[in-house]
């Protein structure tokens, strides 16, 4: 049997339903493969019984891949790719420094650094490898309108790149709602394929998310977008090796949203689909602290760091 590659191979899929499959961050068979035909059902408006026949078909072509030994599994992370902070406290915390393969999430109250902390990674994954880079570009998907190429001249100046080549190989695009948040967020799947991209930032994840949808009504209809939308940064992260770096602020007021004020907005959908999540807070002094939250593989603790004219810095 000839396999089955594009979502249009698989019964029951035109190019109409693919489409809407594709925009929902359904790309590959595999993906299908692991959905709930619940999941298929209101994304492309298909009768139930039609979703299970798909995603049967889907897990019948699907390629899983095979299973891996420990030791192999051991020998690829070694691959991954690490950005450094500008902090050596704050990479240490990570171990070693801000990942590929892996989404990294910074939630905390205004001021804390989280935009900083975007903008330094922007320039420190341009660093050579021995400098703690990955010698290549990023993109940064500004929701906020927080983007400031000056910002990044004095970070570029601080760690003695030429400010102008840096600002070059930074891309920049505004998100104007979360609709647009997420087809920007597709479209950096072909710039990551034709350009050296190593770093993607979403400043912020949730802000246009949690405008949009206003009280809890509509709270389940939110996470599920939302939950779209981290299955697309995902999958970029581990197919593309990208280290995905996401934005949350803390909600201010308890009973307008989530219970616990320190919780980061988006709830357990976003808690389970990051790989490292930092929460940060402003401390005396200018210090800023990061703590490791809910990492299954790191050590928990903190980590002191500043925010100065040149960056990032331990100081
Ligand atoms: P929200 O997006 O509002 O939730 O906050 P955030 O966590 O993204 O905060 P951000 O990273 O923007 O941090 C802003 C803080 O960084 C400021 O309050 C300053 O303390 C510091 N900061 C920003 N730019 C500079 C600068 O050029 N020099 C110095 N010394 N500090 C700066
Ligand atoms: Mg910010």
């Amino acid at each position: 049997m000839e396999k089955i590659k594009d979502l249009e191979g698989l019964p029951g899929i035109g190019p109409k339903t693919a489409e809407k499959l594709r925009e929902a961050g359904f790309r590959t068979v595999e993906s299908i493969a692991v959905a709930s035909p619940k999941e298929l059902f209101e994304i492309a408006e298909i009768g139930e019984s039609s979703a299970s026949k798909i995603i049967e078909a889907a897990r019948e072509a699907a390629d899983v891949g095979g299973f891996l030994t420990a030791n192999e599994l051991l020998e690829k992370r070694k691959f991954i790719g690490r950005i450094t902070s500008g902090s050596k406290r704050l990479d240490e915390l990570i171990a070693g420094g801000f990942e590929s393969q892996a989404i990294i999430e910074a939630f905390g109250e205004f001021g804390s650094g989280k935009s900083q902390i975007g903008h330094q990674l922007c320039v420190n994954v341009q660093l050579p490898i021995e400098k703690g880079g990955l010698d290549a570009g990023a993109i940064f998907i500004d929701t906020e309108s927080t983007f400031r190429p000056e910002r990044i001249i004095q970070m570029a100046k601080g760690v003695g790149l030429d400010p102008t080549e840096v600002l070059s190989k930074i891309r920049v695009a505004r998100a104007f709602n979360s609709d647009h948040q997420m087809l920007l967020t597709e479209k950096t799947v072909d710039l990551i394929e034709a350009e050296k991209i190593k770093l993607l930032v979403v400043d912020s994840l949730t802000s246009s998310f949690r405008s949009e949808y206003v009280g809890r009504g509509t709270l389940a209809e939110r996470q599920q977008k939302l939950a779209r939308h981290l299955r697309t940064l995902h999958s970029i992260a581990s197919n593309q090796d990208i280290c995905v770096f996401v934005t949350n602020q803390v909600s201010a007021k308890p009973d307008a949203f989530f219970g616990d004020p320190t919780r980061p907005i988006g709830g357990h959908i976003l808690g389970h689909s990051s790989t490292i999540r930092l929460y940060l807070r402003k401390a005396k002094g200018g210090q800023r602290i990061a703590r490791l939250v809910d990492s299954p593989n790191l050590p928990e603790g903190e980590a002191i760091f500043f925010v100065t004219e040149n960056g990032i810095e331990d100081k």
